[in-house]
């Protein structure tokens, strides 16, 4: 690989789940650090991160067309960017990267992104680097504080999973579970709070099964921590995701009562609806106890919007059981969820499993599946008209004296009017679509969360 002079400009293309997303802010910041400035829109590069996901084949396979389409456009251009892929991909398929794309000269695994910058200055010297190692936390130690935020900012508590769901990447690319020690994260989120955000969300593959200790070691589970930063006076929202129901514990749920500034919104992944394609897929709950589960949380805090990830088609599905996780939808009522459709993922149990099911079929079910989460959807979005809420000014609409924010369930409202992006206005709900809102606004910038 030719050397090159040391790059000036820099993009990072995140895929994938809000951790990748995490990440990337991350990456961001120790590029800045380096004196590195994003590149303006609509301009070529010099350095471009790919960070990407491999949760599903087609989300993988993203990686070799974005290189393809980044080579032809540096050589129509007269000059190739250096090119790092960084993400899931690169843990999973770091040596098979680095042999099928040699335009590419930095592969960096998900804990080891905190190294772009000596890899960057090996490129530079037209060396080519792969890092795929797991040293646990070394990465947050070593990456620069954060400098900028919206006013919703995401903050990594917990990394990896050891649930071995038999479909899933996830802990081959992520690794084990750990938890980010709790005087870091309450640091980090001051850092943030004061870099403008009013909302965090905590993130982690399995956030709930986060635990720590306070300053007095007390052991404290992730409802200890969502207390603690909710004691951040200019905090005014908290959010977290993803949660596994192994993990739930009755202080989480009692957490959604007594927390003002934790939004009433639970995302809790159930996958099917049928106790035998459960246990194949090792989820170590059943649909019996997943709706017991969402009993609690809703004695909890009555108003809670529910939310959940589906897979259609896992291997050996019967026609009755996917019948049963229809059945299971209707029971909770979801107030919006993702659906996918079973996607063979090489290394992991299920892709040796026999009754893989056919394309079509899994197709036909996965409509089914979202016509009754879309219908779900409306209703859910329908019962909140004639609520007064806040909602969080992000950013601005389409139209002149056009705003977007969310409500404390996460759906998406519109409202006009003099406002500015960190505002909590306060509005009426007057009207709902599948997807939006459109909110009357009672008083510009809310004092009330
Ligand atoms: N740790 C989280 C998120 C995992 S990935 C959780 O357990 O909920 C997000 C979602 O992608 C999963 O919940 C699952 O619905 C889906 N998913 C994961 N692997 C998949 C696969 N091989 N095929 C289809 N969907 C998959
Ligand atoms: Fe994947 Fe299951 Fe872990 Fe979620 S809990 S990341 S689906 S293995
Ligand atoms: Fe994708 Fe990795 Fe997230 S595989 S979903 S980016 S943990």
């Amino acid at each position: 690989m030719p050397s090159a002079p040391p790059p000036k400009t820099f993009r990072v293309k995140s895929f994938g789940c809000q951790m990748n997303a995490y990440d990337g802010e991350r990456m961001t910041d120790l590029l800045e650090a380096q004196g590195i400035v994003p590149a303006a829109e609509g301009d070529d590069a010099d350095l471009v991160v790919l960070n990407t996901c491999h949760i599903r084949e087609r989300a993988a396979e993203k990686v070799y067309s974005d290189i393809g389409r980044l080579v032809k456009n540096g050589d129509a251009a007269g000059k190739r960017p250096l090119i790092a892929v960084a993400g899931c991909v690169a843990q999973a398929e770091g040596e098979e990267i680095m042999v099928r794309a040699p335009a590419v000269s930095m592969v960096v695994g998900p804990q080891a992104y905190h190294r772009l910058p000596e890899m960057i200055e090996q490129a530079s010297r037209g060396e080519r680097s792969s890092d795929t190692e797991m040293p646990p936390i070394a990465k947050f130690d070593a990456l620069p504080g954060r400098r900028r935020s919206g006013p919703s900012a995401f903050l990594t508590v917990q990394e990896g999973c050891d649930k071995f769901c038999t479909y899933c990447v996830v802990p081959y690319t992520r690794g084990a579970e750990i938890s980010r020690p709790f005087k870091d994260l309450l640091a980090e989120a001051e850092r943030l709070v004061e870099a403008g955000a009013c909302e965090i969300t905590l993130l982690g593959q399995n956030v709930n099964a986060w635990s720590g200790e306070d300053e007095k070691g007390r052991p404290l589970g992730l409802d200890g921590l969502i207390r603690a930063i909710a004691a951040l006076p200019d905090l005014r929202r908290i959010r977290y995701t993803t949660s596994h129901p192994a993990d739930v514990t009755d202080g989480l749920v009692a957490a959604h009562g007594e927390i003002d500034k934790l939004m009433p919104f639970l995302h809790l992944p159930v996958q099917s609806g049928s106790d035998r394609v459960l246990k194949g897929m090792n989820r170590s709950h059943t649909a019996e106890s997943y709706l017991r589960l969402i009993e609690r949380f809703r004695a909890a805090r009555p108003d809670l919007a529910v939310s959940g990830d589906f897979i259609v088609g896992f291997p050996g599905e019967t026609d009755a059981e996917f019948a049963e996780t229809l059945r299971l939808i209707d029971a909770v009522g979801y107030a919006q969820a993702f659906s996918f459709k079973y996607s063979s993922r090489p290394g992991t149990p299920a892709a040796t499993m026999s009754g893989h099911i056919p394309q079509p079929v899994m197709e036909e079910r996965l409509q089914k599946l979202q016509a009754a989460l879309n219908r779900d959807q409306l209703a859910f979005n329908q019962s909140t008209v004639g609520k007064k809420c806040a909602v969080l000014v992000e950013r601005r609409g389409k139209l002149p004296g056009q705003w977007l924010g969310k409500s404390p369930w996460l759906q998406s409202v519109w409202f006009t009017g003099d406002h500015a992006i960190g505002d909590l206005v306060e509005v009426e709900l007057v009207e709902a679509g599948p997807n939006s809102l459109a909110g009357r606004v009672l008083r510009p910038a809310a004092a009330a969360a």
